[in-house]
C-alpha cells in the first residue's frame, strides 16, 4: 500500500546498470507532456539515466549528454527530447533552445540535465525533480536519486513513481 501525499522518494542503486534499470522502470510510466528536471555534479549518472529512459522508450541509438548541441530529440514514442544546459549562456533561456516548442510537439516527455541552471523550468509543468548524489566514498558506485514531485506533478505518474 503507498503512503498518502509523499513529496519525496529516494532510490538507491549500486552500479551504473542499476540506475539504467530505474530509468526503464520510470520510462514504462512515462505517457508524453512530464518534464524530469536533473540535478547532480559531473559524473553523477544523470546520462546514466537518461540511458535507460531512452532505452525503456525503444531507442536503441546512442545516448549522450548533448554538452554542446545542448538538445537532443529521439524518435520515440513518446518523443523524448534531452537537454543539457551545463553550457547554457548565463542569462540565456531555454526558450532559446526551442525547448517549449519541442516539449509541445507530440506531446514529448523532456529530460533536461542541469536543470537548475534555469530555475523557472519547472514552474508549472508537470515536472518531477530528480536529484542524483554520489556517496561520500569517491571508491563507491552506490547512487542516490530522490525524486521529489511539484505542486504540478501529475498525480497519475506521481502514484506509479511513488509506488515503484
Ligand atoms: N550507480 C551508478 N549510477 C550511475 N552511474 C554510475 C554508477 N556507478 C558508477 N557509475 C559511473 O558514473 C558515471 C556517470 O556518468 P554520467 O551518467 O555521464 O554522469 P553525468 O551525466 O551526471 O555527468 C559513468 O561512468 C557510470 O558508469
Ligand atoms: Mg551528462
Amino acid at each position: 500500500m503507498c503512503p498518502d501525499s509523499l513529496q519525496q522518494r529516494t532510490f538507491r542503486t549500486a552500479t551504473a546498470d542499476d540506475t539504467q534499470l530505474l530509468g526503464r522502470a520510470i520510462a514504462a510510466r512515462l505517457r508524453g507532456g512530464e518534464w524530469l528536471l536533473l540535478l547532480g555534479p559531473l559524473g553523477a549518472g544523470k546520462t546514466t539515466f537518461v540511458r535507460g529512459l531512452a532505452r525503456g522508450l525503444g531507442y536503441d541509438g546512442t545516448v549522450r549528454s548533448p554538452t554542446f548541441t545542448l538538445v537532443a530529440v529521439y524518435g520515440t514514442r513518446p518523443v523524448l527530447v534531452h537537454a543539457d544546459l551545463y553550457r547554457l549562456d548565463e542569462g540565456a533561456s531555454v526558450d532559446d533552445l526551442g525547448l517549449y516548442d519541442l516539449a509541445a510537439e507530440g506531446d514529448a516527455v523532456v529530460v533536461v540535465e542541469w536543470a537548475d541552471r534555469c530555475p523557472e523550468l519547472g514552474l508549472g509543468r508537470n515536472a518531477v525533480a530528480v536529484s542524483i548524489a554520489l556517496d561520500e566514498d569517491p571508491s563507491c558506485d552506490i547512487r542516490s536519486l530522490r525524486f521529489s514531485r511539484s505542486g504540478s506533478t501529475s498525480e497519475r505518474f506521481w502514484r506509479e513513481v511513488e509506488c515503484l
